[in-house]
Formats: C-alpha cells, structure tokens, sequence
C-alpha cells in the first residue's frame, strides 16, 4: 500500500507540537484546530498521479487552490503540502473562512489595535501575521465576503497587513493554501467572486476527483481505516466480509473520504462479530433513508400532533431550531452539509445559527441537554407515548417533502 507513513509522515509529527502550540494559545478564536493523522492513501492510479503532483508543487512557494467535493481530504492535501515545504518546521493555520462572522473575520485576518472598535479592549495580531514564515490554510474560501475580499488581494499583492485601527502596514511572508467546493469560475460569473482575487489564488491548483472516480482508493482506504479505528476501539483483528468488499466498492460515496471513516467506524462499533458484513453498514445512503422516512411519516406526524395539543408558545420557531439543531449536529457542526442537509442556503443557516447561538463554539451541544427545556419537550412527547420518533427521520423527512 502506498501509504505515506513514512518519513513524510514522521517529518509532519516533529512539526506537530509546535502546531498545536500555536493553534491552542488561540483556541478562543474561530480557527479550525483540527490536528487530524496525515496518512495519506493514494492507491488509485488517478490518485498517483496527483500524489506526484503535490510533491512537485509542495516545495515551491506558490499560492496553492484545492479545488474538491466535501469530505475529498483538501485540508489533509493542504496540510501535506505544507508538511513538504521549506515551511515545514513553522505554523500550518486552518481558518474556514465560511464559520466567521463578516464583522470578525477582518480582525481575524489581519489583527486589530486596542480600542478600533467596540470590545478591542487590547490589540490583537491577525492570522496572516501568526502564521509568518509558514503557511495559511483558508478553508471554504468561495465564502469570503466581497469586501474583503479586496482587502484580501491587496495584502497579497503587497505582501503585508495593515491592522484594524491601525495605519502601519506589518510585513508579512505567508503561504497561501486556499480551498474550495464551490466552482470559484461560475462564482465570477455570478459576480460573487473577484476574478482578480480568483488569479491571484489560481496560481497552482490540485483538483481532488470525488472518491467515486478513484474507485482503487475504497479498499486501501477501508483497510487504513479498520486499522485505525479497529486499534482505536480495541477490536483486535476484523477483516471485510468478501460482500461487503463488493458493497463498499460499488457504493458512490457521496460524502467521499469522510463518509467512508464514519461508515467504517460505526460498523466497528456494531459488529458483532470479527467480519464487517454489508448489513453492518448503513450504506444506501440517501435513498433509504428516504425510504425509512416516508414509513416513519405517520410517526413524526403523531409526534408532532401531541406538540400541537399541548400550545406550546412559538411552535413554528420551536420546531425550525428543533430541525437546524439537530441536523448541525448530526453534520458534526459542518455548515455546509448541514445546509446541503437541509437544502437551505448556507447564509440562511448562519443566520439562524446566530439566532440560536451556536456559532462560533466549538463542542457539541447535546441535544436533549435539561437547559434545553423546548428542544426536550419534542422529544418528552415522543418518548412518552412510546412513538418510535428520531431526529433522522425529522431530518429526512424534511429534505424528501421537498424534493
Ligand atoms: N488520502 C487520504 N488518506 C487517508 N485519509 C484521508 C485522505 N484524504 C482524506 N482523508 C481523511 O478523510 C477525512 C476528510 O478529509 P478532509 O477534512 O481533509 O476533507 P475536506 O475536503 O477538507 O472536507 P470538507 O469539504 O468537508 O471540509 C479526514 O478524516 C481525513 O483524515
Ligand atoms: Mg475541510
């Protein structure tokens, strides 16, 4: 297996500390602070061929745009780029630019003086300056509002940052590493991107095929990831049934890489045996899903109806938060799947979130928490009257009423 467990990897580790160093003096920012393993699998020969592409352009100083569906690995490339640059031994900064607010993310960006503005109580330093001498990853970055966006391109093209309040331009010598899933050339079309910022980042782009078109990634992935879950959860040795080999291989994966680790490592968890068999897995995705929430309509409705009879105040607010929460969760607090999830505009869900006050923290909220006492109530009147009512099925019968 062409694992990249070797030097690359060990090389990464040194680094790592001094990462994690950074990223957790600053943990009350909004910054990605994912620490992930950066083994990389790349079995499939589309895969090789893009391996040696990162490895051409890795030490170069060039801006880098990695272009990919959800879940493809972009930040695990983004991070092994800089893991095999000159760059190595300084800060790897993640910002996703989509999870800040268009007020902070200037601050956040490039720092602000004491006093520039309501709350600045003490200056603060920007990522950009944070990340001097090494590279700075931004992550979803079809979501940086137009407006700073110029901001963005003049602090590129002069290679410093003026802060927030101040008029004293900071030399800077940051590395680039943009991403995206949104296609960046119809989003300067649609006028919401500035073509010269999008040139700017353009400079060496990797393009991450969904893992649908690299079908010889599924098993080597399957195997790196029963190893580490399996070592993980204690399992001792489980092995892929032949069928499940085959179920796994003709599965198209839309949630790529990702789905592919959660779907391992909940089978792991509901196994019962030392062989992963295809029912261990809750594959057909999509499909039926929808199937099982068009049977449990009656149920939700049921559900619902006890709502009803008991006049909750504001129940229509009740029962939207109730949908976005849960499916937030449930999308491990990603933005833009919970709002694919729901087939809501992502700018919708952030105001909402907002609303609810679930922007900006970083640990999952449970759910059914006792402060929660409207969010509990829906699920009280479930249990209750013993309705086999879940989220999921909320969630999906959500999305198929208006498909
Ligand atoms: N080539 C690979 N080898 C092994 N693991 C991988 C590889 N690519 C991605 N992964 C794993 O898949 C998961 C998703 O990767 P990552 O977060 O980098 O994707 P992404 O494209 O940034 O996703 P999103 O668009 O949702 O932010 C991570 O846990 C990562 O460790
Ligand atoms: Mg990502």
């Amino acid at each position: 297996m062409n694992s990249l467990l070797d030097k690359n990897i060990a090389s990464n580790h040194d680094i790592t500390p001094k990462t994690l160093l950074a990223f957790n003096e600053s943990q009350s920012r909004s910054l990605s602070l994912s620490v992930r393993a950066t083994a990389l699998v790349f079995e499939d020969p589309v895969s090789r061929k893009l391996l040696q592409q990162i490895q051409r352009i890795a030490p170069s100083d060039a801006t880098v745009l990695i272009i990919g569906e959800t879940g493809t690995g972009k930040e695990l490339v983004a991070r092994h780029i800089h893991a095999l640059s000159n760059r190595r031994e300084k800060v790897f900064g993640a910002l996703n630019c989509a999870a800040l607010s268009e007020n902070l993310i200037e601050s956040e960006l490039f720092g602000h003086e004491k006093g520039s503005f309501t709350g600045a109580y003490t200056s603060k330093e920007g990522w950009f300056e944070t990340a001097d001498k090494g590279s700075l990853f931004l992550d979803e970055v079809g979501d940086l509002p137009l407006g700073l966006q110029a901001k963005l391109l003049r602090v590129l093209q002069e290679q410093e940052v003026v802060k927030v309040g101040s008029r004293q331009p900071v030399p800077i010598d940051v590395r680039i590493i943009a991403a995206t899933n949104v296609n960046l050339v119809e989003a300067v079309a649609a006028a919401h991107f500035r073509a010269d910022l999008y040139y700017r980042f353009n400079v060496a782009t990797i393009q991450l095929s969904p893992l649908r078109e690299r079908r010889g990634d599924i098993m080597p992935l399957a195997r790196h990831f029963l190893k580490i879950y399996g070592e993980r959860l204690g399992c001792g040795e489980i092995k892929l049934s032949p069928s499940t080999e085959v179920t796994l291989l003709n599965y198209d994966w839309p949630g790529n890489i990702r789905e592919l680790e959660n779907a391992i490592h909940r089978a792991l968890l509901v196994c019962p045996t030392n062989y992963l068999r295809p029912e261990d897995f809750k594959l057909s995705g999509i499909r039926v899903q929808e199937r099982e929430a068009l049977a449990s309509t009656t149920s939700l409705e049921n559900a619902l109806q006890q709502l009803c009879e008991q006049t909750p105040p504001k129940l229509f607010d009740l029962v939207e938060e109730t949908v976005i929460r849960t499916a937030f969760d449930f999308c491990e607090r990603n933005q833009f799947q919970t709002a694919r999830l729901l087939d809501i505009s992502r700018n919708v869900l952030r105001h909402k979130l907002g609303l609810y006050g679930m922007l900006l923290t970083t640990k999952s909220k449970v759910l059914t928490g006792a402060e929660d006492f409207r969010n509990k109530n829906l699920v009280e009147i479930a249990t209750k009257n013993a309705i086999p009512f879940n989220y999921e099925a909320l969630l999906s019968n959500n999305r198929s009423s208006r498909i």
